[in-house]
């Protein structure tokens, strides 16, 4: 199982102290957590563990537990149903205490905030500047449409009674908020796990909007996230021929230009811009250009 989930094609892998694990279960899962990521080869993946939010009694011994068990191979904790900057502040404090006396690097582990319920929604601004560690803002569903009375239980689905998107102001204000403190923004997931489709149809939403991914509950919607994150191929191709192409034009030897055609398209500094994200997206999901781009045809 373990040797398995090392090698799935996935980015990042979380363990989970909180809602998937039965209350009766919590103090044993801990050590469960350690063990896992001390044993094998997690080399390429980023390692995290969700730990209980701080409404719970469980949340600083999850902390202390798996930071001083394992810290030296885990990157960063997530912390669940955030609903202040101050509980970000608390899980950093006791990281840099747990650190210390570790003599683990003060400040290496990250927190990723997950955001599920309405007043963690209005603060999540300031939750996303509370903590220097703060690499990811993620949206969790499935709690967020209890916390909000929605009336479904499919997350993330539209809903026929209401004309428009009922997850845009939701995804839009955690998306702009992780922009604007620089971090990753991360959709939650997707609880019909035999449903790729309908996986792949509430993941491109996310990826529409600027998300840099989504988690996956079960191996079989590593695919169709991969596919859903990664530009398509012409796009990746367009976009590394703007990047050459105003790198060139923008030369001397391509007369100083800053705005210029590039086949029907006029390009310039903010076309460079957006063309940097495609193709970011696309060398991070290891896709090869299939164009070259020619000075001599413009
Ligand atoms: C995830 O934790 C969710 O509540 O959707
Ligand atoms: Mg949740």
């Amino acid at each position: 199982m373990l040797g398995k989930a090392q090698s799935l094609p996935a980015d990042q892998i979380f363990c989970d102290l909180e809602d998937s694990v039965a209350p009766g279960a919590k103090e044993s899962a801990r050590d469960n957590v350690v063990a896992v990521l001390n044993e094998g080869d997690w080399a390429g993946k980023t390692r995290v563990v969700r730990v209980n939010d701080l409404t719970t009694k469980w949340t600083y011994r999850d902390v202390i537990t798996v930071v001083e068990g394992a810290g030296a191979n885990l990157d960063c904790v997530m912390l669940p149903k955030v609903q202040t900057a101050a509980q970000v502040q608390w899980l950093d404090l006791l990281l840099t205490q747990i650190e210390e006396v570790m003599g683990f690097e003060v400040g290496r582990i990250g927190i990723e905030a997950q955001i599920e319920n309405a007043l963690g929604l209005s603060n999540v601004k300031e939750i996303a500047f509370a903590s220097p560690r703060i690499e990811t803002i993620i949206f969790g569903p499935a709690d967020f449409m209890a916390s909000m009375n929605m009336p479904s239980l499919i997350v993330g689905a539209l809903n026929p009674d209401y004309p428009g998107d009922p997850f845009h102001y939701v995804l839009f204000k955690i998306l702009e908020a992780a922009r604007a403190r620089g971090v990753q923004a991360i959709d939650g997931p997707y609880l019909q796990i035999r449903d790729v489709d309908g996986y792949r149809t509430v993941a491109r939403k996310a990826a529409a909007l600027g998300y840099d991914g989504k988690w996956v509950l079960h191996p079989g919607q590593i695919e169709a996230a991969n596919e859903v994150f990664a530009p398509r191929q012409e796009d990746y191709d367009h976009a590394e021929l703007i990047l050459d192409a105003y790198a060139w034009h923008t030369s001397d030897e391509g007369g100083l230009r800053g705005a210029v055609m590039l086949g029907e398209e006029m390009i310039d500094e903010a076309s460079r811009k957006m063309a940097e994200v495609i193709a970011g997206k696309g060398r991070a999901a290891g896709m090869e250009r299939t164009a070259k781009f020619d000075p001599a045809a413009g």
